[in-house]
C-alpha cells in the first residue's frame, strides 16, 4: 500500500458519497447492518465508517438504549457522515485509527467495518485491535472486495487509467481496495489476532448507475486513485474520467449501466 492510499480528503469525500456510495456501497451496507442485528448489538463500534453509509442503515435498527460509536481515520469523511445523518442520540462520532483504537478492552458487542480492512497497513494488528475492544463472545463483522476482475467498473477504470499513464500506472484500485481478497490469508491473519470462529461468505451484487459517467467520476475522482492521477495535472484527471466514461458507454451503453460487484463478508468471534 502506498502512503496516499488511505488519504480520503479534499474533494474526495463528497464525490465518494455522491457517486460511489449509491453505486457499490449501499447494497453491502444493508447486508452488514442486517448481520449486526443477528446477535447482541447494544454497544457497537464502527471503524473506517467513511461517509456513513453503514451508519445510516444500522442506526435506525438499534435498540433505543444502544450506544453506537462511529469512527474513521480521516475527519473529512466523518464530517460528511455527520452532515448526512439524521439526529440519533445513540451515535457518538470519534476520529480513530483502527490500528490504535482509543477504547478500553472488552467494551463492544460488535465491531463492524465495511470495506476498511484493506487499508490497514498491518492486518493482524488491525484485527487484534478489534478483538481487544470486543467483549468476550463479541463479533467482528467486516467485508473486503474480491479481485478487481470480479468488479467490472473498477477493472475498466483501472485499465483505461493505466493506458493513459503507462509510465506511472495508477493502480490504486487493484493494489488496495481490490488487493486483499486472499481468504486463506484473511483466516490466517484473524487466527494470529486471536479469533477462532471465522465465517467467510462470498456476496455478489450488481452496481447500477443512471449514466456511464457515474462509475467513471466515482472511481477516478472520488477515491485516492485521484491522488495518483492528479499529480500528472488537472487535465489528466479530466482525460482519464472522459476515457473511462467512453469505455463504459461503449461496453454498457449510455445509461442506465449495470455491472457485477463481488466481495467477501467475514464474521469472526
Ligand atoms: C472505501 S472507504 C469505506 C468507507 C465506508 N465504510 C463505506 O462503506 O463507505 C475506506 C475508509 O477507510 C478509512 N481508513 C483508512 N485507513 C484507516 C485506518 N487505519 N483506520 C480507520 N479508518 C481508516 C478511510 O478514511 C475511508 O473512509
Amino acid at each position: 500500500m502506498s502512503a496516499n492510499d488511505k488519504t480520503f480528503t479534499g474533494s474526495i469525500p463528497d464525490i465518494y458519497d455522491d457517486h460511489l456510495v449509491p453505486l457499490i456501497f449501499e447494497v453491502y451496507a444493508d447486508d452488514l447492518a442486517r448481520r449486526v442485528m443477528d446477535g447482541p448489538a447494544d454497544h457497537v463500534l464502527e471503524t473506517a465508517a467513511g461517509s456513513g453509509v453503514v451508519t445510516r442503515a444500522l442506526a435506525p435498527l438499534l435498540a433505543e438504549n444502544a450506544r453506537y460509536v462511529v469512527s474513521d481515520l480521516n475527519p473529512p469523511m466523518l464530517v460528511r457522515a455527520q452532515d448526512r445523518q439524521p439526529d440519533n442520540s445513540r451515535i457518538h462520532w470519534q476520529q480513530a485509527d483502527a490500528l490504535a483504537l482509543p477504547f478500553e478492552n472488552d467494551q463492544f458487542d460488535v465491531v463492524a467495518c465495511q470495506f476498511g480492512a484493506m487499508f490497514f497497513p498491518d492486518k493482524p494488528k488491525g484485527y487484534a485491535e478489534a478483538r481487544r475492544v470486543m467483549r468476550p463472545g463479541g463479533r467482528f463483522i467486516f467485508n473486503v472486495w474480491d479481485h478487481i476482475q470480479s468488479n467490472e467498473f473498477a477493472d475498466i477504470v483501472t485499465r483505461v487509467a493505466c493506458q493513459l499513464l503507462p509510465e506511472d500506472p495508477p493502480e490504486f484500485l487493484a493494489r488496495t481496495p481490490h488487493g486483499h481478497y486472499d481468504t486463506d490469508q484473511i483466516r490466517s491473519d484473524l487466527s494470529t489476532a486471536g479469533f477462532s470462529n471465522i465465517d467467510i461468505e462470498t456476496v455478489t451484487k450488481t452496481s447500477t448507475s443512471p449514466t456511464a459517467s457515474g462509475p467513471a467520476v466515482g472511481y477516478v475522482q472520488g477515491t485516492p486513485l485521484r491522488n495518483e492521477i492528479e499529480k500528472h495535472g488537472a487535465e489528466m484527471l479530466k482525460a482519464v474520467t472522459r476515457a473511462a466514461t467512453d469505455e463504459i458507454e461503449l461496453l454498457y451503453g449510455a445509461g442506465p449501466v449495470s455491472a457485477k460487484i463481488q466481495g467477501f463478508v467475514i464474521t469472526a468471534s
